[in-house]
């Protein structure tokens, strides 16, 4: 099998040094060699993290998808306008691609898929989920017998190392992120990360094969790590919870709801308790109950692992993705989102006066939302009061109106805080 690299960054040079170095392993569980023909790359003379010995080098991408002998292409550019326009002509070469790149699946798979479709050949993109977690593989291949539920997960290894450093060390946000860059988790664009759309992304392409439908990007509501305040990590650990920046897909009485936020989950889940780098998804089959996977979410060589386990699936027949190329997926319906049901957690600044923690709670209570837990954390230098509450599982829209009637007293001096609950059992 002859393949052709497109990008020699983070990704691309993992790939080729883990190709190299567990060379013989890989083709004995292929059954033939696989030889790296051509590489593409911006610059001839910038320093990579990977020998180029053994193949030829180019500026030029076309060289690559238009190769005669490639058979295989590996998308490891990144973003959704080259990398489109040069996925659709190796298809189109009928050449499969394999691509970690989940931007592209999730805003452009839809047709991407149905162009290798119609050029008999395959887009695999297991790299595009959970680094090196074979996450894709396993709904695809492992979890086939079940219904699935509920998918989630941290998918975000930038964002987790990102709070995991400033809750552990105190660190500062810029600084960690910093370091995130040099060690090649973030995206080009660390935006993405941090404000939770490559998460979204993500979790589309989960939600997607999880429940049998098309890829929607749009659908997924979408909030970042940057709003995260230090003092709700420290009352949630108070409260027995730890804020995870959670992507959540659901699919209750026919229709899906996906989401990407800050979440509070209890401190026993064992999802609580995946830090730094590690991603971890959690999902829940109807016949095998929850499976929870875990794994590095970013960096070179544990991308390139996902990256060359298609392309050994690719070599040897077995790759999975036939349900998700070859049939018609459904068009999901999904949950409005002031209809979706949770449990939420606020944080209210209140002037310390009496009455006011017996307002709020009344307004609560007429909204039918009950008080499942509340502390009273301090009182600052402007005599505010701190109040955290957690409460019941209800509508969004039920929430929103009692917090907008919470929000126009004038015993509250600042805006009403809110954080979903996911208790994951
Ligand atoms: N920027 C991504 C992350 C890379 O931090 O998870 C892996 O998709």
């Amino acid at each position: 099998m002859k393949i052709g690299i497109l990008g020699l960054g983070t990704v691309g040079g993992g790939v080729v040094n883990v190709l190299s170095k567990n060379h013989q392993e890989i083709s004995r569980r292929c059954g033939s060699d696989i030889s790296i023909e051509i590489a593409a790359v911006k610059d001839l003379k910038q320093k990579r993290i990977c020998s180029t010995d053994g193949f030829k080098l180019t500026e030029n991408s076309n060289d690559v998808v238009n190769h005669p002998d490639v058979e295989v292409v590996l998308e490891l550019i990144g973003g959704t306008s080259i990398a489109k326009d040069l996925t659709e002509k190796a298809l189109k070469n009928k050449k499969h691609v394999i691509t970690a790149n989940k931007a592209l699946i999730a805003k452009h798979g839809n047709e991407l898929l149905k162009l290798a479709k119609d050029n008999s050949v395959s887009i695999l993109f297991e790299a595009s989920v959970a680094g090196g977690i074979p996450i894709l593989k396993s709904l695809g291949q492992g979890l086939t017998a079940n219904k699935i539920d509920l998918v989630a997960g941290i998918i975000n290894g930038t964002g987790n190392f990102i709070m995991t450093e400033m809750k552990e060390k105190g660190r500062d946000f810029d600084d960690v992120l910093k370091e995130a860059q040099a060690l090649g988790y973030a995206e080009a664009d660390p935006t993405f990360d941090i404000e939770g759309i490559d998460a979204a992304h993500k979790l589309a392409i989960l939600a997607s094969i999880a429940f049998g439908v098309e890829l929607n990007f749009e659908a997924v509501s979408t909030e970042g790590i940057s709003q995260v305040d230090p003092e709700d990590i420290s009352i949630a650990d108070e409260l027995g919870y730890i804020i995870k920046h959670l992507g959540v897909a659901k699919k209750i009485d026919g229709r899906i709801d996906t989401r990407v936020h800050p979440t509070l989950i209890p401190k026993k889940r064992l999802l609580a308790n995946v830090n730094g780098v590690m991603n971890a998804v959690l999902i829940k089959g109807n016949a095998v109950g929850p499976t929870l996977y875990y794994g590095p979410g970013a960096g070179d060589e544990a991308t390139a692992s996902a990256v060359i386990a298609d392309l050994v699936d690719l070599v040897k027949g077995t790759h999975s993705n036939d349900e998700f190329c070859w049939k018609q997926l459904e068009k999901a319906n999904y949950i409005e989102k002031d209809n979706v049901e949770s449990i939420f957690y606020l944080r209210i600044l209140a002037s310390d006066k009496p009455g006011v923690l017996a307002d709020i709670t009344s307004i609560l209570a007429k909204h039918n939302i009950s008080v499942e837990s509340v502390v009273q954390k301090q009182i600052d230098a402007d005599n505010n009061a701190h109040i955290a509450i957690i409460t019941n599982k209800i509508l969004t829209k039920e929430m929103n109106k009692a917090i907008n009637e919470i929000q126009a007293h004038d015993y509250i001096t600042g805006t009403v805080k809110i954080i979903p609950v996911e208790t994951l059992d």
